[in-house]
Order: structure tokens, then C-alpha cells, then sequence
């Protein structure tokens, strides 16, 4: 049987719609690999903390909601992204929001509340392989990953990403206020002193500015599978 450092590992990090969830989603899937979400799991430590009514900037008691929420990935059938469980409670829909990404951008620059997911995230890496997306899977959680990933794009073309997609769901936004918070949320989580957002020095950095997912999905085959 292989232990959990001998299973291939691929991260992909970058800023908040860099693409970073469609392509790891498609790529762990052709792989037939394993795949972590790590946003999804700051997201929902922000949701169990809004649900309990506490303060976001209140660092301790953010820290032991952190520690405490149960978290659990339900497969929901090929194709289908899996649903998100919080404390029991099927919290895909409200974790998808701005408001949930922006509470998530919060609490993760509190320390306690990285070191609180660690272990989790490791829990993931089974055979046979990991694709683990996020912000430091590269630089922290996976350092010695085979394979990195950095994806970026124009916040202009992340804004326009964006907007398309709330736009298809039918929820009302305009693309200057999402411009403007997607550049606020990349300053916080590239200026914050704990694992801030940046690529690993051993990364391939994609801009996948004008580029289609199967140019993007094809670009990050060529590096797992050269
Ligand atoms: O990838 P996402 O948009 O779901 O992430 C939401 C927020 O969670 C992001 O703004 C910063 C934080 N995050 C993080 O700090 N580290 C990660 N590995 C993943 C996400």
C-alpha cells in the first residue's frame, strides 16, 4: 500500500477567479485523482461563524470555531461538484456567495485558524493523487508537491468571469463593484502575514488571460503528464 508522501500531488494556486476551481476540477477528474477544494473549507468555517452569530475580527473565538466545525465533502455524482456539508448542514449554495468569499478572505489570515485545517487538508492526499487547489498548496500545505501550478489573469478578466457566471444564477451585480472587490480580496489575502497568496518558487505560472479551459486544462496536462 503507499503511504500518503508517495501519492503524486498537483497544486494549483492563484487568486479568486483565476479559473482555479473549473480547471482543478476538470484535471482531477481526467486524472481520476483526488480533489481538495481549500477554499471551500475557509468558507465554511466563515459560514459556521456567521451562523453562531460571532464577530469575524474576534480571532479566538474564530480560531475555536475553526477547531470545532465539522466539515465533510459529499460526492454528488460525476460532473457535479461535490456538496459541502457544515456542521451537518448542506451549505454548497450559501458558500458559493461574495459574502461567503469575502468572511472566508477574513478569517483565513488569522493564524489559529490556518493551523485549525492543516491536518485536514493532508487527510486528502490519497492514492492515486491529489489535485489541491487554493492559495498556498504549493508554499505550505503541499511543499514538496511533484507538481505546481499558479494561475493568474487580469482582474479585469476575473471581474468579467465572474460576472458572467452570477449573471447565469440570475443575481443582480454590477462588474465595477466586483472589480473592485475581487482587488480588495487579492490585496488581503497577498498582503496578510500567514501564508500569504503567492506562487512557489518550483510553480509554473498559466495567465490564463484570453485563454479557453480546454487551452488551460491542456497547459497543465503537458506538466503532470509531459
Ligand atoms: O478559492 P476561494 O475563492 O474559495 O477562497 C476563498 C477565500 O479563502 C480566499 O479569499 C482566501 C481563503 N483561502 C486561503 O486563504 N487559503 C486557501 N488555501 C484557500 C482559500
Amino acid at each position: 500500500m503507499s503511504t500518503a508522501k508517495t501519492v503524486p500531488v498537483l497544486t494549483i494556486d492563484g487568486p479568486s477567479g483565476s479559473g482555479k476551481g473549473t480547471i482543478s476540477a476538470l484535471v482531477a477528474e481526467q486524472l481520476g485523482w483526488h480533489l481538495l477544494d481549500s477554499g471551500a473549507l475557509y468558507r465554511a468555517v466563515g459560514y459556521a461563524a456567521g451562523a453562531e452569530g460571532l464577530d469575524l475580527s474576534d480571532a479566538e473565538a474564530i480560531a475555536r470555531c475553526a477547531e470545532t466545525t465539522r466539515i465533510r465533502f459529499v460526492a454528488a455524482g460525476k460532473g457535479h461538484p461535490a456538496r459541502v456539508m457544515v456542521n451537518g448542514h448542506d451549505a454548497t449554495d450559501e458558500l458559493r456567495t461574495e459574502t461567503a468569499g469575502a468572511a472566508a478572505s477574513a478569517i483565513a489570515a488569522i493564524p489559529a485558524v490556518r493551523q485549525a485545517l492543516v491536518q485536514l487538508q493532508l487527510g486528502f492526499r490519497k492514492a492515486p493523487g491529489l489535485v489541491a487547489d487554493g492559495r498556498d498548496m504549493g508554499t505550505v500545505i503541499f511543499p514538496e508537491a511533484a507538481f505546481k501550478v499558479f494561475l493568474t489573469a487580469s482582474a479585469a478578466e476575473r471581474a468579467k468571469r465572474r460576472y458572467k457566471q452570477l449573471k447565469d444564477k440570475g443575481l443582480g451585480v454590477t462588474l465595477a463593484n466586483l472589480l473592485r472587490e475581487i482587488e480588495a480580496r487579492d490585496e488581503r489575502d497577498a498582503s496578510r502575514a500567514v501564508a500569504p497568496l503567492r506562487a512557489a518558487d518550483d510553480a509554473i505560472t498559466i495567465d490564463t488571460t484570453g485563454l479557453s479551459i480546454d487551452t488551460v486544462v491542456a497547459k497543465v496536462f503537458a506538466i503532470v503528464r509531459p
